[in-house]
């Protein structure tokens, strides 16, 4: 037997372009109004949320992520055949398999492509960018799309006014491509995951623990149920500690940051890792008005609101931050390369 061995390459990895999608509809602290015990000055004030894009009845994580890779795709100027892997991030799969991965590949026409799906919740996003740039550091792939798609108004209880204000419907994809000469991309990242967290933020029944019953129904157990205060504290303290961690290791000071672009969940969490960090308020990437908290799509959603709003260049140093269920913690330093 004569074994040939593929010659091993390394490359850095970067991300090419953006694209994103948010469906039509909208839900605003109004409409809450009229569902539960809520108001607008309220959720302002404690989250800074107006207001939040919902699917119609129907429509699934995979046709979000689909609208969103495609613009994705042409803003690279990529067919979509020369896909060679698909990395979605989301925890409100079409169905429980196959793979939404597996669904957008086939709308999508990614007839070279694998990929499969990762359940990290709001750090979704930045932990499958991590795996697909592996790919791309090894030499394995040139072409990675990195999905995080959600629609959280399929596992929100619009009677629970603690949580259903707080989550919307959208998704961001990116392509990764190793840096071309000159070009630095995703330089280094740090992640945690602390599954003692897990009784404060979780969806308890539809998996193998507790699979789907009249019972799990009628206990409301489809649903996210959360421990907001909880959530809340471990989140100011993790996201900075972990952000903190990166730029010291690679001797970055917060106010070198071209811009911060934390997960969304809630303004007043965005705002103490800023300060701790020491970033001036206008390098701070927050859309969480418009979108609430979209889960695996908040840090693709605020990348595009960055561009949109001329706020991010190429060579620009980028931190990106989240926590979110698990506990999962996850910090990104990148230069911007688009
Ligand atoms: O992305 C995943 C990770 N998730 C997060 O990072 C979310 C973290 N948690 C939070 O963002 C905040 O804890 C919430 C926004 C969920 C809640 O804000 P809070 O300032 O922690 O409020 P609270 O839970 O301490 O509630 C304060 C009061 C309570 O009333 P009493 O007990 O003081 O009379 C609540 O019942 O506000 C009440 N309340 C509301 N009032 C009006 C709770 N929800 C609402 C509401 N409208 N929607």
């Amino acid at each position: 037997m004569s074994l040939t061995l593929k010659p091993r390459t390394t490359a850095r990895a970067k991300i090419s372009a953006v694209g994103t999608y948010v469906p039509p509809r909208l839900l605003t602290n109004a409409d809450l109004e009229k569902l539960v015990a809520t108001n607008d000055e309220w959720i302002t004030e404690r989250t800074g949320i107006r207001e939040r894009h919902i699917v119609d009845k129907g429509v699934a994580t995979s046709d979000l992520a689909v609208e969103a890779a495609r613009i994705c795709l042409a803003n690279a100027g990529v067919d979509a055949k020369d896909v060679e892997a698909i990395i979605l991030a989301t925890v409100t799969p079409d169905m429980l398999f196959p793979a939404t991965a597996c669904i957008v590949q086939d709308k999508l026409g990614a007839t070279g492509a694998w990929g499969f799906d990762l359940s990290a919740a709001c750090s979704g996003f930045p932990y499958a960018l991590q795996v697909g740039a592996k790919f791309i550091e090894s030499g394995a792939h040139k072409k990675v799309l990195v999905i995080g798609s959600d629609v959280m108004s399929s596992i929100i209880d619009y009677t629970d006014r603690t949580t259903c204000i707080l989550f919307g419907d959208g998704a961001g994809a990116v392509l990764l491509e190793p840096c071309e000469e000159g070009e630095i991309g995703l330089i280094d990242y740090l992640h945690e995951i602390d599954g003692s967290g897990a009784a404060a933020l979780n969806m308890p029944a539809g998996g193998s623990r507790l699979p789907a019953s009249h019972a799990t129904v009628d206990a409301r157990q489809h649903f996210v149920h959360q421990d907001g205060g909880a959530v809340y504290k471990t989140a100011v303290r993790k996201m900075a500690e972990l952000a903190e961690i990166v730029l010291q290791r690679n001797d970055v000071k917060g106010e070198e940051l071209g811009c911060f672009i934390p997960h969304q969940a809630n303004k007043r969490i965005i705002m103490s890792t800023a300060e701790r960090l020491g970033m001036a308020e206008d390098r701070v990437i927050i859309n969480i008005d418009r979108y609430g908290n979209t889960t695996a799509g908040t840090i693709p959603l605020a990348m595009n609101t960055a561009m949109q709003e001329n706020r991010i260049k190429k060579g620009d140093l980028v931190l990106l931050a989240s926590f979110g269920g698990g506990y999962t913690v996850a910090s990104t330093l990148l230069r911007w390369e688009i």
